[in-house]
């Protein structure tokens, strides 16, 4: 029997089909991969801002205590003398060390520091030893110039035992700061090196 003259003509046309499913079925698992991994990513920033949203906030200024705070860098240690007769320790984040290290003014947007405070203790094993007590708050400043341009780009944020202090407390933050350290970007604290 002649062979049909055709059939190498269909045998190409039947592999580039098989070949053009084959590439269409690897471009639309690749594309289910991609609307999977963003579905997955909207899904972590939701619980992510949902997380955000349950904590306390402070009023006026809506600052919440940050995660991981206790693992975050030292900036200097502060004695306060009676009557609040407190241990305290500045710590910062990353950008708030950064920007200590470099001298950076006014600290860039994201900068966060946190003001841990304990009641004075005398040490039970040395007298002349002062340690930290119970602790009693924490202070929090977030720099967003966008969120906060009538607070020197400060946002902040008093709390006792997780829970926010009243708006009351929180208008006397910037008017102290502001009166005293307007040109150190109305942040106190020096870097202790
Ligand atoms: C009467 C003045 C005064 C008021 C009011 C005040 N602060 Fe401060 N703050 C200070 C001083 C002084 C320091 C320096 C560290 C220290 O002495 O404990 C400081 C330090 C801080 C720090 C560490 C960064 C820095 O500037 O050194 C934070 C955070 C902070 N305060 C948050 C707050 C918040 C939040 C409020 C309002 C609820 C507030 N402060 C109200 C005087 C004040």
């Amino acid at each position: 029997m002649a062979s049909d003259p055709h059939k190498p003509v269909l045998l190409l046309a039947g592999a580039l089909c098989l070949a053009l499913v084959a590439a269409g079925a690897a471009g639309q698992d690749a594309n289910d991969q991609a609307k999977e991994k963003a579905k997955d990513q909207a899904k972590e920033k939701a619980k992510d801002q949902a997380k955000e949203k349950a904590k306390p906030a402070s009023p006026i200024y809506g600052v919440t205590v940050p995660d991981g705070l206790r693992d975050w860098r030292l900036i200097a240690p502060a004695l306060e003398d009676a009557p609040l007769n407190e241990l305290r320790a500045v710590l910062g984040n990353d950008l708030a060390v950064a920007a200590y290290r470099d001298g950076t003014r006014p600290f860039p947007d994201g900068t966060v520091l946190v003001k841990l405070a304990w009641e004075r203790m005398r040490s039970p094993d040395f007298e002349s030893a002062t340690v930290p007590g119970r602790a009693t708050t924490v202070q929090v400043m977030v720099k967003d110039s966008r969120r906060y341009p009538e607070s020197g780009g400060w946002g902040f944020g008093r709390f006792v035992d997780g829970q926010p202090v009243d708006a009351g407390q929180h208008e006397t933050c910037f008017a102290c700061h502001e009166a005293r350290v307007s040109d150190r970007d109305f942040v106190f604290t020096r870097y202790a090196r």
